[in-house]
């Protein structure tokens, strides 16, 4: 089966032709990044999303489907992000979709970014067992997710306020480092000592298990403030460091609290944070430790694609074949939906 992917849930645009069934893999990938557009403003704004969304996904499917050796005629089925995300983003992939589905009588197979996030381990890796135990940690989200089986998906933490990614932009923009953030990040903190400036971790006044990163800011702020840093000194890298390690502290506490508390087979951890490669690192120590095998995507994986899509929206098309895949009044959301196996439906 051939499916062409499509993704336009934020600043990228990313369409893929990926064969499933007896041949499994990923025939063309084209993901056309919007950074350069955004970077002056620090940050994503919505309207140039779209409006690029718009310009560039005609071109990129045709590229696409050129490098896979394949025409429109050989598609047997589209699969697209339809949220959460920025919805002016979402509705272009969307209505895009729609259009070759309905022009070409294509079923349609509307999936989940965060669960495709996840999904985007099985692609280099397709015998991962359950229970799986998967941290999303990208710039849009950050959720720590239980999965008895591939439809059957509950939340263990979730963040409250900003996701991961998010506070490593949101730092970077307020020292004029750059954007995205996070490499930039990971770059510098390569070369500051993490022990220098204390963080501690988190914890709810509620009792509750969820994250809340936004603390991570305020406390960046006052260290730098309080020793007058600037950018590019190497008191200023031992900060980054600092704040870096504490961050990954962080999503390790939870993740390894749920593996000492629940049956869990495989470790999956994905999103764009996933590329950082401290956190690899760690992420690798922690399980070994824990003896527990884990699976981080291919950095080109990890980020926004459309593979993904694709890959997550064939095995749904197998788990639900008789869902209706030619709903024309299917809408985007742009809030992630914890609903157990709801979203997949
Ligand atoms: O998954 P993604 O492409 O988009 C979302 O779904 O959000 O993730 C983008 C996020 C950005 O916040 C970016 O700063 C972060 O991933 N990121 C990294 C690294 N590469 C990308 N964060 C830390 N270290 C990296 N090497
Ligand atoms: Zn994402």
């Amino acid at each position: 089966m051939i499916v062409l992917g499509i993704e336009t849930s934020c600043d990228e645009t990313a369409v893929a032709v990926v064969e499933r069934g007896a041949e499994q893999r990923v025939r063309s990938e084209r993901v056309k990044s919007q950074i350069p557009l955004h970077a002056k403003y620090g940050g994503i704004v919505p309207e140039i999303a779209s409006r690029n969304h718009y310009e560039v996904i005609d071109f990129l499917t045709a590229e696409a489907l050129q490098e896979a050796g394949c025409g429109v005629d050989d598609l047997d089925a589209i699969a697209l992000t339809l949220g959460p995300g920025l919805l002016g983003s979402l509705l272009i992939g969307l209505s895009f979709a729609k259009g070759l589905s309905l022009s070409r009588n294509l079923p349609m197979i509307a999936v989940d970014h965060i669960q495709a996030h996840i999904e985007a381990a099985f692609i280099e890796n397709p015998d991962i067992r359950y229970p799986v135990l998967a941290l999303v940690v990208s710039g849009g989200h950050t959720t720590l997710f239980y999965q008895p089986s591939k439809f059957k998906t509950q939340v263990v933490a979730k963040t409250r306020d900003d996701a991961a990614g998010e506070v490593m932009d949101k730092i970077a923009k307020f020292f004029a480092l750059g954007y995205p953030g996070g490499p930039i990040i990971d770059r510098l903190a390569g070369e500051g000592d993490e022990t220098r400036y204390p963080f501690s971790i988190p914890r709810m006044s509620d009792g509750s298990n969820d994250f809340s990163f936004s603390g991570y800011k305020t406390a960046v702020l006052r260290h730098a403030a309080n020793d007058r840093l600037q950018p590019g000194t190497p008191a200023f890298l031992d900060l980054v460091a600092s704040f870096q390690h504490a961050l990954i502290d962080y999503l390790l506490d939870k993740t390894n609290t749920a593996l000492r508390t629940m049956k869990v087979a495989s470790l999956i951890v994905s999103g764009g944070v996933s590329c950082n490669s401290h956190l690899r690192r760690r992420f690798r120590e922690a399980a070994e430790a824990a003896s527990v095998p884990l699976y981080i995507p291919h950095p080109r994986f990890c980020t926004d694609n459309a593979a993904m899509i694709a890959w997550l929206g064939y095995e749904k098309y197998q788990a639900f074949p008789h869902l209706n895949y030619f709903d024309m009044n299917l809408n985007s959301y742009a809030r992630a939906v914890f609903r157990e196996g709801v979203k997949h439906r």
